[in-house]
Parts: C-alpha cells; structure tokens; sequence
C-alpha cells in the first residue's frame, strides 16, 4: 500500500482538490471528516461518539479515529493508493500511521501542504455550500452551482455544514494551530513535505500536486 496526505487548515480545499484527484489519479480519497459525518447521519455509534466534538470545532478522540481509518484500509488490497484527506490531525495519529504503515509494508510517499492564506480560509468556510445527496461541494462565490441552492450534478439540496457557522471556523482554525500544525515539522524531517500553493484554482492545485506525483513516481 502507498499513501499521500492532503495536510492543510479547514477550508484549504482538500476535499476539493482530492476529488479531481480521484477522476485523475488511481488514489482513493480517504477523508475521516466525510467518514465521521456519514456515520453521524446514518446513526451510526461511532458517528455519536463523534457528534459532539464535531459541532464544537474540536478534534474527535484519536482513538476514535484509528479504528475508523483502520477498518477502512482493513477492506483493501495490498497494492492500494490512498490519498488522506483530513487525517492525521495530531502527532498520535501520525504515529500510530507510521506503525500501521510499518506492519502492512506500506509506505507514505508525499505530504502536501496546502498553503491559503487565513483570510482566503474564512471566506471559502463561509460560502461553502454542500449537496444534502451526492455531497458535491460548491461555494456561493468561487465555484457556484448555476441554480442558487442546487447541485449541478443530482438536483439535490445545497446546504451549509453544521460547523461553518462564524464560531465554529474560529475554532476550529485555532485548533489546527494548536493540534495539527506540528504535524508540518514531523513531516518535513522524514523529508515528505511539499509546499503547495493552494491559493490558486482547484484545477492549478490538482495539477501542481499531480505533476509532483508523476515526476516523483517510481523513484
Ligand atoms: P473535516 O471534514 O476534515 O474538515 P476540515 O479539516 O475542517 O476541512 P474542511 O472539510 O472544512 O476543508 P477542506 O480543506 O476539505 O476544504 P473544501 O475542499 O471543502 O473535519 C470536520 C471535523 O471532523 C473536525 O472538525 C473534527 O471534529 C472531525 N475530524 C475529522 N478528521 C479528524 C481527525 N483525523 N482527527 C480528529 N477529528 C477529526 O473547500 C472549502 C471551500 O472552498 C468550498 O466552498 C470550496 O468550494 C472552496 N474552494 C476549494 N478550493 C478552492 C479554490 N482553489 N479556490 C476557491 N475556492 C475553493
Ligand atoms: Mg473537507
Ligand atoms: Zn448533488
């Protein structure tokens, strides 16, 4: 198994870029926020577990979190890509990933940082909008449906994510300070870290990240 990771601030546009990822690339997008918010709607334990913390802006327990990453990779194949999307978020994830990565004989090739800055951040957060169906992701300014309030690709219902409310962004931006940033130094010492500037088009992104890809691939 070999896996990248989409490290980057709430709203940075991971989702986004790991979407066009997903069309471009054979890497499956693992986001534990999407997972956790499944879970959530459908009732699931683990998405009780994780309600709380969610709608405060805080993290969701590690160990939380390990079992759902766990399980998910448990249904793969040896020779699955893997591109995380929001995970890991503290250095106790991250190492418990090395160790999972050890014991599979997988391996983490490349962490890309998306760089935004934090006004850019508060305002793609604020005009995010999500399709209630499909989960497709919109903002009302930069990357609007053509109906108000409808999602190009099903007709479903666009709506705004619980923890996009003005407190919740302020948060949770002060939570990746606090929990998440040092995951940059981490990563950078075990020499995997490549600085992106995600302040750009989503499709400038996906292609700056996939040109890494495809000069790094294989060496
Ligand atoms: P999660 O769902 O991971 O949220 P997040 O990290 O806060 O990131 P977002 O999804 O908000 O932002 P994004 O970078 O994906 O941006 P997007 O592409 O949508 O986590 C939610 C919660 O779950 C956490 O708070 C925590 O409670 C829990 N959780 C999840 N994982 C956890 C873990 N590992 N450990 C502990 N707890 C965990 O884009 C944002 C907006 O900008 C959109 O409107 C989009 O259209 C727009 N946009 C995107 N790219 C561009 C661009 N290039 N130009 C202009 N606009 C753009
Ligand atoms: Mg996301
Ligand atoms: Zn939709």
């Amino acid at each position: 198994m070999e896996a990248i990771i989409l490290l980057g601030a709430p709203g940075a546009g991971k989702g986004t870029v790991a979407e066009l990822l997903k069309e471009s690339t054979h890497y499956q997008h693992v986001s534990t926020g999407d997972m956790l918010r499944a879970a959530v709607k459908s009732g699931k334990p683990v998405g009780l577990e994780a309600k709380s913390y969610m709608e405060a802006g805080e993290l969701v327990p590690d160990e939380v979190i390990m079992r759902i990453v766990k399980e998910r990779l448990d249904e793969g194949a040896d020779d699955d890509l893997y591109m995380f999307d929001g995970f890991p978020r503290t250095i106790e994830q991250a190492s418990l990933l090395d160790l999972a990565l050890r014991d599979t004989g997988g391996r983490l090739t490349h962490v890309f940082m998306l760089q935004v800055p934090r006004d850019e951040l508060v305002s793609r957060l604020a005009g995010r909008r999500v399709c209630r169906n499909c989960g497709a992701v919109y903002h009302v300014k930069n990357i609007p449906p053509s109906t108000e309030g409808i999602c190009d690709t099903c007709g479903g219902e666009l709506y705004q994510r619980a923890d996009d409310s003005e407190e919740t962004v302020l948060n949770r931006l002060e939570v990746f300070k606090k929990q998440t940033e040092s995951l940059i130094d981490y990563y950078q010492e075990k020499g995997l870290l490549v600085d992106i500037d995600a302040a750009k088009s989503k499709d400038q992104t996906e292609e700056d990240i996939r040109n890494v890809l495809a000069s790094e691939s294989g060496a």
